[in-house]
């Protein structure tokens, strides 16, 4: 019986056979470079993968995933990415997409210990409470749909204001960044922000002027 591990290397080479049969020189033009439009900053759910759900090809989408799509100022990983996107590969579109049903946003709300991962998560419990005034009258289903919407436009917010996007905008106003969600239960992506390419636009969308897309704007106090 094949291993799922041998079924893995199988599918490869049935892979290259049948991109040859399209086109002899593909792999020839993939080794010559790339030259992505898109970085994709999405969670490590192996059931979100960002090629199949955007019909995307190599070559067509830099990619950074972690656990529940974070972007954090400290992440060198994550830093370094973005720098080479923008900088290097010059892409023109940064696209932060978290998912409904995601883990790591579950365990954020929780009370149970789940070890390293719950100083990740961290992020996200802050996210809840910011926004518990919101969220606090949900039932559990909307409040959890909810805040995987609130944590892509925390993190929208946060990718707005690195080194790497706050010195690219004022070069030339590029690359647009975007807030997304993809709903495993019907296979849509469901965006939560416009084309955000400046300040303003920023502000319109995150916590510090609105904090609710698409929804009342908080009550003046
Ligand atoms: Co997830």
């Amino acid at each position: 019986m094949i291993s799922r591990i041998e079924e893995l290397l199988r599918n490869n080479r049935a892979f290259v056979e049948q991109q040859l049969q399209l086109d002899p020189g593909y792999f020839g033009k993939l080794a010559e470079g790339q030259h992505p439009g898109f970085l994709w900053v999405g969670c490590s759910d192996s059931r979100v993968p960002p090629d199949r759900i955007t019909g995307t090809s190599p070559g067509d989408m830099f990619v950074h995933r972690n656990i529940a799509n974070l972007v954090v100022q400290t992440d060198m990983n994550f830093l370094s990415v973005l720098q080479y996107a923008v900088e290097v590969l010059q892409v023109q579109h940064v696209i932060v997409c978290g998912h409904y049903g995601c883990g790591g946003v579950k365990a954020a709300m929780g009370h149970e210990h789940h070890g390293l991962i719950d100083n990740w998560l961290r992020t996200v419990k802050d996210t809840q409470q910011y926004f518990w005034h919101e969220l606090k009258d949900l039932g559990e289903a909307a409040r959890f749909d909810r805040l995987v919407e609130l944590n892509v436009i925390e993190q929208v917010y946060n990718l707005g204001k690195t080194h790497t996007i706050q010195a690219a905008w004022a070069r030339n106003r590029r690359p647009y960044i975007h807030g997304w969600v993809f709903d495993l239960r019907n296979g849509y992506i469901r965006p939560q922000t416009g084309m955000i390419n400046d300040n303003d636009k920023i502000g319109e969308v995150c916590k510090f002027t609105n904090g609710i897309v698409g929804g009342a704007l908080r009550a003046a106090a």
